[in-house]
């Protein structure tokens, strides 16, 4: 047992629409499986999220809802937090930032800096909707972008090209809410100064160790290109207000207050468990190791922007650490929810186990450098190891117990090298995985894991205890009490990873409920205990199950992403080229069908000048009969070719319609009439 206290967070998703898989990579999976070794090395744990529900993300979901704010965070907080226990994330506490013990802990935090001088008061102009009567936040700016030219640009960035941008460069600036031209117009703000505390920053990076290289590295960039100050108040009506009288109708900057949050929803985990002020002994006890847990684009707030905050305001720890994950990609792409590119991870669950998701994933992690999901990895994963290694050894072992050493744990006498160097693998791989897990290497830990099963698998096949049974009684209960030993083993080991499949597993071995990672060793069970074993923890995922999920995700991509009504401008041409066509007015004379064909029809031009016969593909789009008098444009001097044996003497220009009818290009002039 640890004496040091562990403060673990995850970053509070927004609560402004469902979670997907690239949430549960970033921030959630990692934290979970770290929580939960560490619970099971009987450290003195406490972890905490909760829902982020401030900020423009909201107020842009419900705008385009038409519906309020609370509207959004009510649904998607609880749909968000039920998700995740549906996924085993095993959060002590699960908040939310509109909750009132929030606000006032943010509005303190607040009040003490300003207090103390920390904020400096700038005033600016900034776009204003005088319609709505609002000042704009950036993301409520349109226009064309600067850079590429898309003219549905927002403020602050460019979706077409990714350029980003600031409001006041885009061209021809409309107010998102009403269409109508913002003006500039004079506010106030207070301004965080984290460039004077850059020096304070870095004295205190200095002594953080053990950090991922690509955390630091991100942060040492902005520290390079030196902090900029930043505002801590928004001119907004959704947010925790500034709790000052001369900055009536503003609010605390969503990142301000959220990362309050973590402590807000310790202070509510610690009244729910009856000891209000427990909180602080995770907060403000030096002694408290803190974590957060994080998606890379969160990187400059946990690791600048928050510690600098906590650093002034004084009393409360410092992350010792912030392992941040780079980004997961889907099916070689990047993840979008608005282009449909995402699996939900509520409608995973219609389909498969939540272990199974837990497993690929932990094995696919963006742990240091951006990584890819895809579902043929996922079948792969699930089919080649937790099926064919995991769950095909533990199968093995208890039902041959249970057929043939009458469900009880047998003795070992006489091992040979064979089976104590097997039981040895036990002790190898528990220290190999507990030490990924102290370095937050998490694909280690799981692969080390599922290696003490596929030593196991090698051993039974190796030791044949189908074949000893016969003539060697005493190899085969040795077989199969190192056999079981090991599953006891990994049923511990596991638990992280696969929390459902293990608590199933040692319930067959009957496992004592309270054994913890201590207690894995060559010898969890006794012999003479009784194992039940059950169905297998695994069955594979057949291709058809994979298929659907493939196409559910292309046939979301292409509903978000309808293809366009009508084919992409063609490149320019000189206007030379298009002197050299000869266009004209004409008029269609006689009309006749080519025999043997359903497309072309025979027709006769009169071209003002002379008399054409021209060939034409419109037999399936024109009625014959009203074709005498009809108005055309002729391309005039297209060389003759002949079709279906008769010369054709030019081409009816027609306009293709987006589902691909043909219409006359009709012209009113007079037949002859050069098209310029
Ligand atoms: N809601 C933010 C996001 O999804 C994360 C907030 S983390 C906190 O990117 F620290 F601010 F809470
Ligand atoms: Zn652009």
């Amino acid at each position: 047992m640890s004496d040091k206290r562990i403060l673990v967070t995850s970053a509070l998703p927004y609560a402004n629409g469902p979670l997907h898989l690239g949430h549960l990579a970033g921030a959630y999976l990692t934290a979970d499986l770290y929580v939960r070794y560490k619970r099971l090395t009987g450290a003195d744990v406490v972890y905490i999220c909760g829902s982020d529900e401030h900020g423009v993300p909201i107020t842009i979901a419900a705008e385009k809802e038409g519906v309020s704010p609370q509207d959004i965070v009510d649904r998607f907080h609880e749909m968000n937090k039920k998700v995740f226990e549906d996924f085993g994330i095993s959060f002590d506490y699960y908040g939310r930032t509109s909750s009132k013990v929030h606000h006032e802990t943010s509005q303190e935090i607040f009040l003490n800096l300003h207090e103390k001088g920390f904020f400096k008061k700038k005033t600016e102009h900034q776009l204003y909707d005088p319609k709505a009567d609002m000042f704009l936040p950036d993301r409520y700016v349109k226009g064309t972008c600067p850079n590429c030219g898309f003219e549905e640009a927002y403020g602050d960035q460019c979706e077409k090209c990714g350029t980003s941008l600031s409001p006041t460069e885009l061209i021809d600036p409309v107010s998102a809410l009403t269409g109508e031209k913002p003006e500039l117009k004079e506010t106030e703000h207070w301004y965080m100064p984290l460039g004077d505390k850059q020096a304070d920053l870095e004295k205190w990076l200095d002594t953080r160790e053990n950090w991922k290289p690509n955390v630091m590295g991100q942060v040492k960039s902005w520290l390079h290109d030196g902090l900029a100050d930043r505002a801590a108040t928004r001119d907004l009506s959704w947010g925790v207000p500034v709790p000052l009288d001369e900055a009536k109708g503003k609010v605390l900057y969503v990142w301000f207050d959220a990362p309050i949050g973590y402590i807000s929803a310790t202070k509510e985990w610690a009244q729910e468990t009856g000891k209000p002020d427990a909180w602080k002994d995770y907060w403000q006890d030096e002694n408290t190791e803190l974590y957060h847990f994080i998606g890379k684009d969160n990187i400059v707030f946990h690791c600048i922007m928050f510690p600098i905050v906590l650093m002034e305001n004084g009393g409360y720890v410092l992350p010792k650490n912030v392992p941040a994950n780079e980004f997961l990609n889907l099916e070689g792409k990047k993840l979008s929810t608005s282009r449909g590119w995402a699996v939900w991870l509520h409608e995973y669950l219609e389909d498969f186990e939540p272990d199974l998701l837990r497993y690929a994933l932990g094995t696919t992690l963006p742990e240091s450098k951006d990584s890819d999901f895809s579902w043929k990895d996922f079948q792969a994963r699930v089919n080649n190891e937790l099926a064919a290694v995991l769950g095909n050894f533990v199968f093995r072992a208890l039902s041959f117990t249970s057929k043939f050493a009458d469900s009880k744990v047998p003795e070992l006498k006489d091992p040979t090298q064979t089976d104590l160097d097997a039981l040895k693998a036990i002790a190898d791989q528990k220290e190999k995985v507990t030490s990924a897990y102290e370095n937050f290497r998490f694909k280690e830990a799981i692969n080390e894991s599922i290696n003490l099963a596929r030593v196991g698998n090698k051993y039974f096949t190796e030791t044949e205890p189908w074949k000893t049974r016969k003539d060697n009684p005493q190899a085969c209960n040795n077989s199969l009490y190192v056999s079981l030993q090991i599953c006891a083993a990994l049923a511990v080991l596991m638990e992280p990873v696969l929390p459902t499949s293990m608590k199933k597993l040692r319930g067959q071995l009957g496992l004592d409920e309270g054994l913890t990672w201590n207690d894995i060793s060559d010898s969890m069970l006794n012999s003479g205990t009784d194992i039940n074993p059950g169905d297998v923890l695994f069955t594979k995922v057949e291709d058809d199950e994979i298929d659907a999920q493939i196409r559910k995700l292309e046939e979301r991509a292409e509903a978000s992403n309808p293809a366009p009504k009508f084919p992409a401008l063609k490149d320019n041409i000189e206007f030379g080229d298009f002197m050299k066509l000869d266009l004209r007015a004409g008029e269609i004379l006689a009309a006749e069908k080519i025999e043997k064909s359903d497309k072309l029809l025979k027709l006769q031009v009169n071209l003002g000048i002379e008399k054409r016969t021209i060939v034409s593909g419109i037999a399936k789009h024109v009625d014959l009969d009203t074709l005498k008098g009809q108005k055309v444009c002729v391309v005039a001097n297209l060389a003759p070719k002949k079709l279906m044996g008769v010369e054709s003497q030019g081409m009816i220009l027609m306009a293709e319609d987006s589902e691909g009818n043909l219409k006359f290009a009709e012209t009113t002039a007079e037949p002859g009439s050069p098209i310029t």
